[in-house]
């Protein structure tokens, strides 16, 4: 058995696994996935279960013994389980596929969009993988056609700040783009949002969690109305993935984007899109048209075939048709082991109940009068927000305990609170102290 037939066999073994993840093998083997797949079943739950009620999540996490971490929306530490995977996945590259290697690889990728899927109520061919929720975002807005031949956008300042950046760039050059404001009432109603779609509304765009404020959109309504305006749902879903419990069919959800270093456990350059089976290569279609061609003429080959032009042209037809090459192997390593994690306790929510009552517990600590609450409902969201009368004093007392919450983030006078799974009664006490220092 020599090593470059190894190579190749390891290939097909793996190759055709990670061509489900990435749709990017050359071969002619990128028309099958997921064309005519139908609903599937959420793959099984693999690896023990893990007490989220417990310290067991705790121990996973190395920063967790260091400082007091409740900053998970800012990205959570990396996990012992999300670190292995990363080691098993340069094993592989180091050492090629033998022992094992190569099966853990075509694990891995054709393992991650069916758990993500799972995770959203969404199936296996309604997801492919981009390198952030941004991107995820901007093959909404590059792909509707409407949106381009004078149609207009509806979203609000609870949007995640970067994609009201991206926003406020159209507007300059010359897309109506329609912000809604929350105003000091930090919520947007579905009336208001309603209020701001008309016929000519191609995309409305919303962060599902707010990063600002954990806000929660009434999306099921919003989609509603968008629908008949005849326009298109854009979720931005990355501080809710993994967090709170989603279902993008009964939400309405048509195209949603997330990256996988918060609430999935992952790491930054691997992220995931979901596009609504009805949609893909219609309403949205393809710009980047993946896939590799077969040469059908000598001297490419001996036999063209009569029947197939100048080039065998055969485009994925799934959500992975919109990846246009190689994607971060290692980060879904990654996340593939912080989806399996977040099963084996149970899913979002279960993790929920343990995330709502530490910040319950924050809350029964509180001095309203210093720390006005601007999350409206805080056993809904993973995100506490409180606008202090002064942060005068605070950074330092919290550099000083070694507690990290994200201080004036978006907003001038603004403490994000994020606690995840490995957050324990403890931290919150240590946190609630310096508040009330
Ligand atoms: C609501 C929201 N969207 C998007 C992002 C990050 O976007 P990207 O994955 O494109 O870097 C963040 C990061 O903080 C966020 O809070």
């Amino acid at each position: 058995m020599t090593e470059r037939w190894m190579d190749r066999r390891s290939f097909m073994a793996t190759g055709v696994a990670g061509l489900a993840g990435g749709g990017l093998a050359g071969g002619g083997l990128g028309a099958s996935v997921g064309a005519d797949a139908g609903p599937k079943a959420a793959p099984p739950v693999a690896g023990a279960p893990v007490d989220v009620q417990s310290a067991e999540p705790r121990d996973l996490f190395p920063r967790v013994r260091e400082q007091t971490f409740l900053n998970a929306a800012g990205g959570t530490p990396l996990g012992a389980f999300a670190e292995q995977g990363i080691e098993r996945y340069l094993d592989f590259i180091r050492h090629g596929p033998a022992g094992g290697r190569g099966e853990y690889f075509g694990e891995v990728m054709s393992g991650v969009r069916p758990r993500f899927a799972a995770l959203i109520g969404a199936d296996e061919d309604e997801i492919g993988l981009v390198e952030c929720t941004k991107a995820g975002e901007q093959i909404a807005i590059d792909g509707l056609d409407a949106l381009h031949a004078h149609g207009n956008v509806v979203t609000n300042d609870l949007h995640f700040s970067g994609s009201l950046h991206n926003y406020e760039g159209l507007a300059r050059s010359g897309i109506d783009v329609r912000v809604v404001q929350a105003g000091d009432a930090w919520r947007v109603t579905a009336e208001r949002m309603i209020d701001a779609m008309d016929d000519r509304t191609a995309l409305v765009a919303v962060s599902l969690v707010s990063n600002v404020n954990g806000h929660v959109e009434p999306i099921a309504e919003l989609s509603e109305a968008a629908h008949a305006q005849g326009a298109i749902v854009f979720a931005d879903v990355i501080q809710a993935a993994g967090a709170i419990p989603i279902d993008v069919r009964a939400l309405g959800i048509d195209v949603a984007a997330t990256s996988s270093y918060k609430w999935l456990f992952g790491i930054h350059g691997a992220g995931f899109l979901y596009v609504r089976r009805e949609l893909q290569g219609t309403v949205l279609p393809d710009r980047l048209f993946p896939g590799h061609v077969r040469r059908n003429y000598p001297p490419w080959t001996d036999t063209p075939d009569p029947a197939i032009g100048r080039f065998a042209y055969s485009p994925p037809a799934a959500a992975v048709r919109y990846q246009p090459g190689h994607v971060s192997y290692l980060g879904y390593a990654a996340v593939y082991e912080g989806l399996r994690f977040i099963e084996r306790m149970g899913g979002p929510e279960a993790i929920n109940r343990r995330t709502a009552a530490l910040r319950a517990r924050l809350l029964d600590q509180l001095d309203t009068d210093r720390y006005r609450v601007l999350t409206p409902d805080p056993a809904r969201t993973p995100i506490l927000s409180l606008q202090p009368r002064t942060t005068e004093g605070l950074v330092d007392r919290l550099v000083a305990a070694n507690v990290v919450v994200s201080v004036g983030g978006d907003m001038e006078r603004l403490i994000r609170i994020s606690p995840a799974v490995y957050n324990d009664a403890s931290d919150i006490d240590r946190l609630a102290e310096v508040l009330a220092g």
